[in-house]
């Protein structure tokens, strides 16, 4: 496996496998690699010549009060993981060679990027769509990978891609999860160890949730109100800060639930570290 940092070196590459008729494959992350990343690679590495993952904490998708500082960079363990699983070419650039000094150019998504997330965190689906563009435009993917544990992610980057006739085929893998249900996050290790024994209640409480659509459940109140009850039995720790029915293409919104293609999203805060943790589940 080969460590790149600069940016130009990455493109001429990517450029000199495309033009010995290579496939590449590109698996964008932050780094902090962990078995839901792990699993990413896994489906990618079948289907190209060359993989290729970025380890990029990326500034632009963080908000002024985020965790960009605090977010974990392990550089070393990402590596012995990236070359167990195959991975060819590590790329972990410096921000200041991603992004000059006067950078004035980024990409932004209107419509799918608005709610969920994007509401409370206004500046990070420009972040992304910008960090995902400017990646692909170094890696030349013909195919990149990303986890359904970021629905919304997955939506706007879509949206994206077949709006501005992006020629790369995107693939969505299945959310990993611990033993316990939690969702596998670079996150999770913020939390206290109580915080970590409460925390897969989340999936617990959107499991509920879906039993009771299978029993007929239709209103998005009833069940929100659920949801809320099952995790507030279970612990005092947690503060919901949304959780939406929505349409797994657009995002917008459902009235009404239907019982098979709705996407039922949530973040919730731990109150104790202030960490946010998001999950979701596909009716
Ligand atoms: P990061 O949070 O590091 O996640 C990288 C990829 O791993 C994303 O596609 C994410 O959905 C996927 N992933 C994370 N946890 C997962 C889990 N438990 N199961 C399955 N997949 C999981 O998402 C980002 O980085 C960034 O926004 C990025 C796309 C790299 C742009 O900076």
């Amino acid at each position: 496996m080969k460590l790149i940092r600069e940016p130009d070196e990455l493109q001429a590459l990517a450029l000199s496998f495309r033009a010995s008729g290579k496939t590449i494959a590109l698996v964008p992350t932050m780094g902090n690699l962990h078995a839901g990343h792990a699993s990413l690679m896994d489906i990618a590495r079948p289907q190209a010549d060359i993989l290729i993952v970025s380890d990029f904490v990326n500034p632009t998708q963080f908000g002024p009060n985020e965790d960009f500082d605090a977010y974990p960079r392990t550089l070393e363990a990402d590596m012995a993981l990236a070359e167990a699983h195959g991975v060819d070419i590590l790329f972990a650039p410096a921000a200041s060679s991603i992004y000059k000094a006067d950078a004035s150019t980024f990409v932004k998504e209107n419509s799918c990027s608005q709610g969920l997330c994007g509401r409370s965190r206004p500046v990070h689906f420009q972040g992304v769509c910008t960090v995902v563009n400017l990646l692909f435009n170094l890696a030349v993917p013909h195919l990149a990978v990303f986890g359904q544990k970021d629905a919304q992610q997955v939506a706007v980057l879509k949206r994206m891609v077949r709006d501005l006739h992006i020629p790369v085929k995107l693939l969505v893998a299945p959310i990993v999860r611990e033993s316990d249900g939690l969702a596998l996050s670079s996150r999770n290790q913020y939390l206290t160890a109580e915080e970590r024994a409460a925390a897969p209640q989340i999936h617990v409480a959107l499991q509920a949730l879906s039993a009771a659509v299978s029993a007929g459940e239709r209103v998005p109140a009833k069940l929100e109100k659920l949801f809320k009850e099952t995790l507030s039995a279970a612990s005092d720790l947690f503060e919901p800060q949304y959780l939406e029915f929505v349409d797994r293409e657009t995002m917008a919104p459902l009235e009404k639930v239907v019982p098979a293609g709705t996407l039922v999203a949530t973040a919730v805060y731990m109150k104790k570290t202030r960490t946010r943790l998001i999950d979701n589940i596909l009716l």
